[in-house]
């Protein structure tokens, strides 16, 4: 599907927790068909002083009322304006951008691994893998246990897991700590990965010991955030490929990590 401009309305905002919220952004004509992975850009009206769209990923998608979510952490002017959007203000949308997540076998155990707000992308994908497998696995980690957020919307699309670094919610430690990942990564048909470089890393390598097929979504720095301006770049064995564009989502396999 083509991406398209448009002014959503914001429906609802739900804030979550200190950091988090959600917009629901609700489009006025019936909404595009949009796949797990792709990701939206914000243009930060609130703000005087952002320039550039910010990219979100697509949290989740209701097509019977033409909403998309979105779940935001605040960490710089950007994501703090637009903690400020109310309910009714409309908000200048680029969608559906971006790749996508592939689909894995019928049946197919898949475990998906996200890492603090990382976790966003993973709620439509539960969605969208549900009618295909039933074994979805899904593996939340954060450094401390205020910070697991939505475990109850995860739980009905899939089988949580959870880490923390603190050791307040689930097994203490980083994912790749899981006894999931030691006892039950070789029965795995895929992996799903979003969250910190450093973690995606760590869970790339993991899935090359066990020779799991594993994909990951980049979360690259982004100017214009459709292959245009060439500051999302990323390394790959067939050189250097827009993250906004070729990705977000990439094969391990394909990446020069
Ligand atoms: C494809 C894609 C999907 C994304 N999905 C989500 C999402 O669903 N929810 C969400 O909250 N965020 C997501 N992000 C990250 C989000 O775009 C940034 O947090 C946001 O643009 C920050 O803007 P800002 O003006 O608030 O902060 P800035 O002032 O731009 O940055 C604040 C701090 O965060 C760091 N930072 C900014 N962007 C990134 C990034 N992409 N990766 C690592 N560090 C960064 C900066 O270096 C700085 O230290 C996504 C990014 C991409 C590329
Ligand atoms: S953000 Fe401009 S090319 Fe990717």
């Amino acid at each position: 599907m083509n991406k398209t401009v448009q002014r959503l309305v914001v429906e609802k905002k739900e804030i979550v927790n200190k950091d988090n919220f959600i917009l629901s952004l609700k489009s006025p004509v019936p909404l595009v068909e949009v796949q797990a992975g792709q990701f939206l850009s914000i243009n930060v009206e609130k703000s005087k002083d952002v320039f550039l769209r910010r990219p979100f990923s697509i949290h989740d998608v209701n097509y019977g009322n033409n909403t998309l979510d979105v779940l935001i952490k605040s960490v710089g002017p950007g994501s703090a304006a637009l903690k400020e959007v109310e309910v009714g203000d409309l908000v200048d949308t680029i969608f559906p951008l971006g790749n996508s997540f592939t689909m894995p076998n019928k049946g197919e155990k898949v475990l998906l691994v996200g890492g603090g707000v990382g976790i966003a992308p993973m709620l439509y994908l539960a969605k969208v893998l549900q009618p295909i497998t039933s074994d979805i696995n899904i593996l939340l980690g954060s450094r401390k246990g205020e910070d697991q957020i939505l475990l109850d919307r995860y739980a009905e699309v899939g089988n949580v897991l959870t880490t923390t670094e603190d050791g307040m919610v689930g097994e203490k430690g980083y994912v790749t700590d899981h006894s999931f990942m030691k006892e039950r990564l070789q029965d795995v048909g895929r992996i799903y990965c979003c969250g910190p470089e450093p973690m995606m890393k760590s869970i790339a390598k993991l899935a090359e010991e066990k020779q799991v097929y594993c994909e990951v979504s980049l979360e690259n720095m982004m100017g214009c955030g459709f292959g245009v301006c060439l500051c999302c770049v990323t390394d790959t064995h067939e050189g250097h490929k827009c993250v906004c564009s070729d990705g977000p989502i990439f094969n391990i396999a394909d990446l020069k990590w």
